[in-house]
């Protein structure tokens, strides 16, 4: 104790010199460093006000909870939408299997004949064993057996099977988007492969798988004819083409006799389009994932759109009340934003490098822009007009059946897209029916139709471009 007493003292003798020395501090003639403190302390204080505060309020989970809430619900809707096109009957099932049975005419089809029809088999579902077996030859691909054990599998894409409850066989069918626009890289074999969603499936025969279906009486009614006429209409089709106005105006053939179906078109690219579909004026993406759900899918849901009450435009649509479904048991509404963001996600294929000769494409492009025009309605890059892309079958040198069977009677301008590839995406030829076989048949159409007078040179030029696009 006696050592720490002096320490003590002295510590006393410091805080009085301290307390001393404070009140010295405010009140003497050291006020102006007490002036200059504050000011500092008043600008710091500001400084944590205007610059950090913010910075803390950024961290606070509302703000950037919101920032990750549409990163996450971005690929939430990409996940769902993804599934929604690949797999959802819409409750479909009911139409095609429980109505058509067309579930029985597919357990009939061996897999070469599925295959055939333009059916593809996505290699991702299958089992390693059973990959290893068809490598080896050992599948019977001619036995439909192999084709309901593919169905099981989920592997034939666009197509969903419900089966007994016991396992053994189909009960009933569902279709899904992926049907008719989606296909296959056929990596593993012909019409195996990759799932390539988006792309159109120029080589399904939808309409003679239809037609084999046993019980047509649900289209006889809805269209008012007897049912081998439905199945000639069906058949009519050919490969990747479909009808979807028959439902609607129950024109079968084209005043040339040819049939009236038009080309499955590409699902991809088309973000930043206004109108849809080949003649465009039904409405947008969503509009027409509505449609095509409920009434040519036969899916569960809600559409309206009093347009199909027009009796003289649309007889069958008009005396069914198309424009007017309502299904107790919706399975479609709540399904379409997450479809629509998966559509709009889908990019455009792009050529491989050495498909095209770059040179004549950069020349192409020129020709494209100003002598030839087509840049007018194909506004580069969107390749279609921002804003209404709609056109008369004047406008384009063409017939106007499958334009005066939409409500605007028009064309839309078709986004051009891909146009380099023609084994799968642009296969069955270009416009809404496949007109013109091929580039440079389109190319003379417009050269005559618009009076272009373009040279040998500057047409070969301008398809290079347009396989560049
Ligand atoms: C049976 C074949 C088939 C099925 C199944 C089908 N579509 Fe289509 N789809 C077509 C045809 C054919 C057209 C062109 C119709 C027209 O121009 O009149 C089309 C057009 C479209 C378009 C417009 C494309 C463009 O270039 O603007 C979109 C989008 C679309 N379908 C989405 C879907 C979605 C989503 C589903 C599932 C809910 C679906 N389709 C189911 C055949 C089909
Ligand atoms: C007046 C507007 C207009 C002009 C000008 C025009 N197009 Fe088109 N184009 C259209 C419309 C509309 C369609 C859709 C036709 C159909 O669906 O049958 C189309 C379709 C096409 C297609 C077929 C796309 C597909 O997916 O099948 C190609 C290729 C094409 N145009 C290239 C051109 C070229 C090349 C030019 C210039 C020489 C040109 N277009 C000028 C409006 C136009």
């Amino acid at each position: 104790m006696a050592f720490f007493l002096p320490n003590i003292g002295l510590w006393r003798e410091e805080v009085q010199m301290k307390r001393r020395k404070t009140f010295v501090f405010f009140h003497s003639s050291n006020r102006h460093k007490f002036v200059t403190v504050a000011c500092v302390s008043l600008a710091l204080a500001l400084l944590f006000v205007i610059k950090l505060l913010p910075l803390l309020a950024q961290t606070t989970p509302e703000v950037v909870g919101y920032d990750d809430a549409i990163s996450h619900n971005a690929q939430q809707m990409l996940a769902e939408g993804k599934q929604t096109f690949r797999f959802d009957t819409f409750g479909s099932e009911a139409f095609w299997g429980d109505t058509l049975k067309l579930h029985e005419a597919v357990a009939k089809l061996s897999p070469k004949k599925a295959l055939a029809l333009g059916l593809k088999v996505d290699a991702e579902a299958l089992p390693a064993d059973l990959v290893e077996q068809i490598k080896q030859g050992k599948v019977d691909l001619d036995d439909p057996a192999t084709t309901l054990a593919l169905v099981k599998l989920n592997a034939v894409v666009g197509v969903k099977a419900f089966l007994t409850p016991d396992g053994s066989g189909m009960k009933s069918i569902g279709i899904n988007c992926a049907l008719c626009h989606s296909t296959v890289d056929d990596s593993f074999a012909p019409g195996i492969g990759h799932r390539l969603d988006g792309w159109p499936n120029r080589d399904l025969d939808v309409g003679a798988i239809v037609a084999s279906a046993p019980d047509l009486s649900a289209f006889k009614k809805l269209l008012g004819v007897p049912e081998p006429t439905v199945r000639k209409v069906l058949k009519s089709w050919g490969p990747g083409k479909f009808d979807a106005q028959l439902v609607l105006d129950g024109k079968a053939f084209r005043p040339d006799g040819k049939p009236a179906a038009t080309l499955n078109p590409a699902a991809f690219g088309l973000a930043g389009v206004n109108n849809h579909t080949w003649t465009g004026s039904w409405g947008n993406v969503t509009y027409w994932n509505a449609f095509v759900s409920n009434l040519e899918m036969h899916g569960k849901g809600t559409f309206f759109d009093p347009r199909l009450d027009d009796k003289k435009k649309y007889p069958v649509a008009a005396k069914a009340g198309l424009g007017h479904k309502r299904d107790s048991d919706d399975q479609i509404t709540g399904k379409l934003p997450a479809l629509q963001f998966y559509q709009l996600a889908m990019p455009v294929p792009k050529p491989p490098p050495d498909s095209f000769n770059s040179e004549a494409a950069t020349r192409g492009q020129a020709i494209f822009n100003n002598k030839a025009k087509c840049a007018t309605c194909h506004v580069p890059p969107l390749f279609t007009e921002p804003g209404w892309n709609l056109h008369s079958a004047q406008e384009i040198g063409i017939d106007d059946f499958q334009a005066k069977r939409s409500p605007d009677n028009r064309y839309r301008t078709a986004p051009l897209r891909a146009l380099f590839d023609t084994q799968k995406i642009h296969k069955g030829g270009f416009y809404h029916d496949g007109r013109f076989a091929t580039l440079p048949e389109v190319v003379n159409h417009y050269d005559k139709a618009l009076k272009l007078q373009l040279t040998e040179q500057e047409k070969n030029d301008l398809i290079e471009y347009l396989r560049s696009i």
